[in-house]
């Protein structure tokens, strides 16, 4: 574990580059920010989306037996009492007697004293996480609604839509993106904890009367997901392998709808923090459900002719703590062999999760005939990568371009081209710069696109 100081030197260097390059701003930042939210800038949407892309590339549209969705943030006050999460959604929340500031109990060392002012600390309360609304123009308890805290109950409540519709047979999962909202009392760590976030999740039904050792046995399915999502935050984002740890939860912990539930933990800079979740939910949600609304949530075999409830595993992920795990990973400082030069930063990304995967320069920015081929290089490049669905393709003519270089290596792009006089005087080619170890090659135009081609296929 780094030292505190080195610690919060790194995350305020990243958290600095993510605003200086138009990743990641504070929420509402020009009225002071509002805690517990980020907004998201042109280079971050698309680190984002290019995340949510490789899920549902590898989790929905690679399967046949995952159906994806969509469902209202708002939902019935109904779907919140079934789950649970009205009685128990909540934490432990201590308030000083002397400065009011509240804290989490189980954040603190001493549950007596305020890490603030001092103060002596009130009885330790629970603090309902949902945030609640009221639908309409009525203002009262049939009107409550709240931001849904986990997509998963979207999932839960829409089986039985999916199921007369489609008639999928056992097993299937269905699998959303969206956004989710915990009044989390202490929100930390950037992208980290997040009062408003996004998740990406599946909820997976598997006949309960499998044996353990058979295919499609709650056991087996849970394992499958077990090794997708390792996969996924190895090949999809490309995160050392070492620095992912899994941690199964001791009974005694395990949230009140699961059996069993492994974390997937990452080496952030703070610390080795949970990143995902795999949960084996039973049969709660749905029973849940269907004792609350009086509707069938079940599943008729065919094969044995029995009905029964499914039972669900659910592999969880969260956008955000992608974005962070992604950033902090491919976050690189080399130092310069000249001195008192500033060190190199650039952001080692995974070229499928990069926001611009190629930029395109003319050497100098004042000559029309340098300017003029570099957009023919570029506008053919941009051609042919998108007729294979990859975009990502940058033309930057601003400053020198020894500062393209270093804006490039901040926002992560693994290829860079220039074209020179050589280029045109020559018919020489173009040169290739490499992100990681900065170095170049010259080659032809139709050499580089198959180049790049063979390095960015997704
Ligand atoms: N449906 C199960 C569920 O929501 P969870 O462990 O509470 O389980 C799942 O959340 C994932 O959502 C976490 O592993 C994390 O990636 C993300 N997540 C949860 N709370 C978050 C928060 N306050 N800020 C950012 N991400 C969060």
């Amino acid at each position: 574990m780094k030292k505190n100081t080195e610690v919060e030197n790194v995350m305020e260097k990243i958290v600095s580059l993510a605003k200086r390059r138009g990743f990641i701003f504070q929420g509402s930042e020009i009225y002071g920010g509002l805690a517990g939210t980020y907004d998201f800038g042109p280079f971050g949407v698309t680190l984002k989306n290019n995340i949510k892309r490789l899920w549902w590339k590898r989790f929905v549209e690679e399967r046949e037996d995952m159906y994806g969705i969509d469902a209202a943030i708002l939902m019935n006050q109904n779907v919140w009492k079934a789950s649970g999460h009205v009685a128990g959604f909540s934490d432990p929340l201590v308030e000083c007697k002397k400065c009011k500031r509240r804290f989490r109990a189980d954040h603190l060392e001493d549950k007596k004293k305020c890490p603030e002012c001092g103060g002596e600390l009130g009885p330790e309360k629970q603090f309902n996480m949902m945030f609640k609304t009221n639908v309409g123009a009525q203002e009262d308890e049939d009107s409550i609604s709240y931001l849904r805290p986990e997509t998963a109950q979207g999932m839960f409540v829409n089986y039985k839509n999916v199921l007369d519709s489609l008639h999928p047979k056992l097993p299937f999962g269905l699998a959303q993106i969206g956004k989710a909202f915990r009044n989390e009392i202490a929100p930390r760590d950037f992208v980290f904890r997040l009062r408003e976030l996004e998740q990406m999740e599946i909820e997976y039904f598997v006949n309960p009367t499998i044996e353990a050792g058979k295919e499609g046995s709650w056991q087996s399915v849970f394992d499958h997901f077990r090794l997708q999502m390792h996969d996924f935050v190895e090949k999809d984002l490309g995160l050392a392998k070492t620095k992912v740890h899994e941690l199964e939860i001791a009974p005694g912990d395990l949230a009140h709808y699961s059996k069993r539930t492994i974390d997937f933990e990452f080496d952030f800079p703070f610390g080795k923090k949970e990143l995902y979740g795999l949960a084996y939910r039973t049969d709660f949600d749905l029973k849940q459900h269907s004792q609350a609304s009086n509707v069938a949530l079940d599943y008729f075999d065919e094969e044995s002719k029995s009905r029964f409830t499914p039972h669900c595993i659910e592999p969880s992920f969260g956008v955000e703590r992608t974005v962070l795990a992604v950033l902090t990973d491919a976050y690189q400082e080399e130092a310069s062999e000249k001195e008192g030069e500033e060190p190199r930063v650039y952001l080692k990304f995974s070229p499928k999760v990069a926001p611009v995967k190629v930029a395109v320069f003319p050497l100098l920015k004042n000559k029309p005939i340098l300017v003029e081929k570099a957009r023919e290089v570029y506008a053919t490049i941009k051609k042919e990568l998108g007729a294979i669905g990859i975009y990502g393709v940058e033309f930057d003519d601003n400053g020198n371009i020894g500062k393209r270089y270093r804006r490039q290596d901040e926002i992560g792009t693994p290829f860079c081209i220039t074209v020179d006089f050589e280029t045109i005087e020559k018919d020489a080619g173009i040169t290739i710069r490499y992100r990681d170890t900065a170095t170049q090659e010259r080659m032809s135009v139709s050499d580089l696109v198959k180049k790049l081609k063979e390095n960015l296929a997704v």
